[in-house]
């Protein structure tokens, strides 16, 4: 008998809702959407390092490990690693958790900036000091994006973006020392595809990947909402399913190749793609990448965009190169890749509260 991935999933399904039907699950989905709202609802004034802490940890990170502590002192945050959420598999250098800091900065920036604070974010070796001085309000639509914006990863509708909003997201990128790298071609997009499958596959072969991965995956909301972190499949566009049906049937559902046709789809189906790249590779510099990113990010889902990072081509480190030469980089270090488009609306993903990862 040969097994068909579809039937298999199906058959899961149909457990699943035995498993979970009723109130226990619906419960579990009415949580879920309570803690979303929690930390998605609009910025207020008071309190107000809590509340800019909250939108901080809005932004994009890797594998929403969340991994950063804030702490609060008269007019100074200052945003640290937190190294206990490292993902050593995929980022054994630390380069996407600087890039994680960088986001949430950039988040706290424009928070501050909407109540009345100008924030100059300052790299002081592993940590980002924010001193914040008072300046009249200034709303912006990059702000009012924060709760807003997710990570979309499913397929787009295909239809292609106009050289105003490609300005603009443009423009959203420029930082000190990143370079900003903005394909629409078909043929620029594909050979970034290209890439971003050979970089899946040897991920998927990579047992230390595939298992860290995993440990990240939040199957069902009551997963998801007791960890309040990491990588829920609804929010990725997989169906929610009690964890011990999910781990067991992963290896059937979620294979190289079902993979690799699904970031082929992803890629064909994307208005285009962009990939930032610094001078030179520090944690300073990560960190400027982050910022870049993020607002990328914001102003993609202020014209109400879509984006996803489609990063393997520069997290396997063999690809690193030849990826970097395919873009005329030379020799600097290509550091994130995100494609966009329009497309739809997924769950959004959840953030622990500001008391956790508040310290001091
Ligand atoms: C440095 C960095 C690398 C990331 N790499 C990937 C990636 O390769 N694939 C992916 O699907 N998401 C990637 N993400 C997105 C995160 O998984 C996402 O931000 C996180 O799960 C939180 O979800 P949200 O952004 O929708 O709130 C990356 C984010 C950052 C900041």
């Amino acid at each position: 008998m040969t097994i068909d991935r579809r039937q298999l999933l199906a058959t899961a399904l149909g457990l699943s809702v035995v498993a979970t039907a009723g109130r226990p699950a619906a419960a579990a989905t009415s949580s879920y959407e309570e803690a979303v709202q929690a930390s998605r609802a609009p910025l207020r004034a008071t309190p107000r390092d809590r509340e800019l802490v909250r939108f901080a940890t809005l932004a994009a990170n890797s594998h929403n490990t969340q991994p950063w502590t804030f702490s609060a002192r008269g007019n100074e945050i200052v945003i640290a690693p937190d190294f206990t959420r490292r993902c050593p598999a995929v980022d054994p250098d630390d380069h996407h958790l600087f890039v994680s800091l960088g986001c949430a900065a950039e988040n706290l920036v424009l928070a501050a900036s909407t109540l009345g604070w100008r924030a100059n974010p300052i790299v002081d070796g592993d940590r980002i000091v924010i001193v914040l001085e008072e300046t009249p309000p200034a709303a912006s639509a990059l702000a009012n994006a924060i709760p807003l914006r997710q990570c979309t990863r499913a397929t787009f509708d295909g239809r292609a973006i106009g050289p105003d909003a490609l300005h603009q997201l443009e423009n959203a990128c420029r930082e000190p020392n990143v370079s900003a790298i903005l394909m629409t071609e078909r043929v620029a997009i594909s050979k970034v595809a290209d890439y971003v499958l050979e970089g899946n596959s040897a991920q998927m072969r990579d047992k230390a990947f595939m298992s860290e991965l995993v440990s990240w995956m939040r199957f069902n909301e009551a997963d998801a909402v007791a960890a309040m972190d990491g990588l829920f499949s609804r929010a990725s566009g997989s169906p929610s399913l009690p964890a011990w049906i999910a781990r067991p049937l992963l290896r059937f559902v979620f294979t190289e190749r079902g993979e690799n046709k699904k970031y082929r789809d992803e890629l064909d189906s994307s208005a285009g793609v962009v990939v930032l790249a610094a001078d030179h590779s520090d944690k300073a510099h990560w960190i400027a990448v982050g910022r870049a990113c993020q607002r990328f990010g914001l102003q993609a889902t202020a014209l109400g965009l879509k984006y996803s990072f489609v990063n393997q081509p520069v997290e396997v480190a063999a690809l690193r190169p030849q990826f970097a030469t395919s873009l005329g980089l030379g020799d600097r270090r290509p550091d994130v890749v995100m494609r966009f488009g329009t497309g739809p609306d997924l769950p959004k993903s959840l953030r622990r509260a500001p008391e956790l990862v508040m310290r001091g």
